[in-house]
């Protein structure tokens, strides 16, 4: 019986990341806020993070990390019919930063746009892109978590600025050739009830940045951690537990977690509540702090790179960011 057009496997065929030169430890942020790296390591794990050059733009870390995902999937920027960029930090509020990569990158078939759905974002690119090529109209997709964090962040609010950092993950989707892997399910949600639990107030139209406001830094990231992590730590665990459930996994047939990396509490917490034990769970936010929509997808090509998963092998992402919004996948590799 030949199967349906909704029913067309879609798989992984390569991945990438980039992150910029520039190291910005614990003991760089004891410089420039009132903190300790003792403090900011015990309660996120974070010991430091990446900040891109004055004249590196989301756009230039996305296409690095991009031609590293196009490469391993054997596959040239002309054959891309479509490019996703998920960010919060784009290059300008419009032309969409989709548009620039295309054109770095040489894609010029490729239809090419962002979405914003903060460190969700690549989950939901994830889940756009596999639709699109399962529905045939679609045959090879570069979808791409990219952020430069560090142009919004207010460098003197110790509550928020010794999170976060800039990177770009990538991936190739295409449809799953005979004995490839392939998208087994996703979930994503949306709360739009917390949107005041953790956003960028100032900079859109509600806020325009004026001399009168300036001094105020209202285009950089606020957030009410403590709340953040309640919510972030219940909705990755359903999320994830949804996934697991709509591709029959149970928690030992799961060979690697790839959960966001926005703090090791909350993914010690995810880890728990999932009864995943913790050595197959990957972390690597020791080294970049938070990078939104770019830390799975950075996660997932390092874990992928050094080899913790194979052909074959089951693996779950699970995100949460602002908004609130969360997504979750499960994936034969
Ligand atoms: O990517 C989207 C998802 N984002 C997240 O998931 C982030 C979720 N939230 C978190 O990761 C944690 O809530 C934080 C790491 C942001 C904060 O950790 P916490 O354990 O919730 O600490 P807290 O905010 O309750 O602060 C505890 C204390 C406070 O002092 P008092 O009021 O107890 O005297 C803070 O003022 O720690 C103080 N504090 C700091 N001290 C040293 C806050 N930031 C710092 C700092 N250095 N950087």
């Amino acid at each position: 019986m030949s199967q349906s057009h909704s029913h067309i496997p879609v798989t992984i065929a390569g991945t990438g990341s980039y992150v910029p030169e520039k190291v910005l430890t614990n003991a760089d942020l004891e410089k420039l806020v009132d903190t300790s790296d003792e403090w900011i390591t015990t309660r996120t794990g974070i010991r430091e993070r990446r900040i891109a050059a004055d004249d590196e733009f989301t756009s230039h870390m996305a296409v690095k990390a991009s031609l590293k995902a196009l490469e391993q999937a054997g596959m040239e920027a002309s054959e891309l019919d479509l490019i996703i960029v998920a960010t919060i930090t784009p290059d300008t509020l419009t032309p969409a930063t989709a548009c620039y990569v295309q054109k770095e990158l040489g894609a010029m078939t490729a239809v090419a746009f962002d979405i914003s759905a903060a460190c969700s974002g690549f989950l939901y690119g994830m889940k756009i892109a596999k639709r699109l090529i399962s529905d045939g109209a679609f045959k090879n997709a570069l979808i791409i978590g990219a952020e430069k964090l560090s142009s919004f962040i207010n460098w003197e609010d110790r509550n928020t600025c010794i999170l976060f950092g800039d990177g770009a993950g990538a991936a190739v989707l295409r449809q799953s050739r005979e004995g490839e892997g392939h998208i087994i399910a996703t979930d994503i949600g949306t709360d739009g009830n917390q949107t005041h639990l953790l956003n960028i107030p100032g900079g859109g139209s509600a806020c325009p940045i004026t001399t009168e406001n300036a001094d105020q830094r209202l285009a950089s990231l606020a957030m009410l951690g403590k709340e953040v992590f309640k919510h972030a730590v219940t909705r990755m665990r359903d999320s994830a537990k949804t996934v697991m459930a709509r591709a029959g996994l149970k928690p030992e047939d799961i060979k690697l977690v790839v959960p966001h990396q926005a703090n090791l509490r909350i993914i010690d917490a995810i880890a728990d509540r999932l009864d995943v034990p913790s050595d197959r769970v990957f972390t690597n936010l020791q080294k970049y702090g938070n990078t939104s929509a770019a830390a799975v997808a950075i996660a997932l090509d390092e874990a992928h790179r050094e080899g913790r998963f194979t052909r074959g092998d089951k693996i779950v992402l699970v995100v949460f960011g602002a908004g609130f919004t969360w997504a979750s996948a499960t994936i034969e590799w």
